[in-house]
């Protein structure tokens, strides 16, 4: 091979090395397989459980509510308030999975703590979720912040203390979720009340099911 074309060959190397980075770097970084392995495996645990959820957890429809919320954010530090066996907290997660984020979720009942432990499992989401066995009232007033989503489905009467306690550990962008919104339990009228007073909270409700989940965000530091 002669000097010249030695050359050639090596601005043609350089060439196609800074045109294909572009196109091949993204797909590499990604690892699709990975992602792609657990969204079946999440699909699968889900399809797996459909009419079995019968301790108190949410229905699909406020599940995927969640998870769009999640994503369409981009929230990592997750905290959710009443696991039962887990339903929420597997969409809160598959969502985070995605985000990159974790999640702690709260259960004071034992058995149902035990049961979400398994479902975590079988789900592939482990790794996303740190579940603790606890009374809510007094974990959330010890977690450490920052959080920037939560979701509030234990009991009710508790919620705007709930509120109260983890709102200073909020970012700002980041939002507070309540279940049963739409509800006449004892305590969500006084909870919706004092978030909707609150001038650095913006407070919608979403209807998708009939129970309902108010979405209140942060917009300012109070
Ligand atoms: C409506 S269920 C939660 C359903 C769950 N989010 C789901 O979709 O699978 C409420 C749960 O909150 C739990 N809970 C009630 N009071 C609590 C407290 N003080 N601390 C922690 N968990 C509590 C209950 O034991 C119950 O399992």
């Amino acid at each position: 091979m002669t000097r010249k074309l030695k050359i050639r060959y090596y601005f043609l190397f350089i060439f196609l090395l800074l045109f294909l980075n572009p196109i091949v770097s993204p797909a590499l970084a990604e690892k699709p397989h990975k992602n792609v392995d657990l969204d079946q495996k999440v699909r699968k645990f889900l399809a797996s459980q459909e009419g079995k959820w019968v301790d108190w957890n949410v229905p699909e429809v406020d599940g995927k509510v969640l998870y769009d919320l999640i994503i369409k954010n981009n929230y990592q530090k997750a905290v959710e308030i009443g696991t039962s066996t887990g339903h929420s907290a597997v969409w809160i997660a598959w969502a985070l999975s995605k985000t990159g984020g974790k999640l702690i979720t709260i259960e004071i009942d034992k058995g149902r703590y035990q049961k979400a432990l398994a479902n975590f499992k079988k789900a592939g989401l482990t790794d996303y979720i740190d579940a603790r066995l606890a009374d809510a009232h007094e974990l959330v007033e010890e977690l450490k912040g920052p959080f920037d989503f939560v979701f509030s489905d234990a009991d009710k009467d508790w919620y705007k203390n709930y509120f109260i306690a983890l709102a200073p550990k909020l970012e700002v962008g980041g939002c507070f979720t309540a279940h049963n919104a739409s509800g006449n339990w004892g305590g969500i009228k006084e909870f919706l009340d004092y978030v909707q007073s609150r001038p650095n909270f913006d407070t919608t409700i979403d209807r998708s099911s009939s129970s309902g989940i108010s979405i209140s965000y942060k917009i300012a530091e109070e």
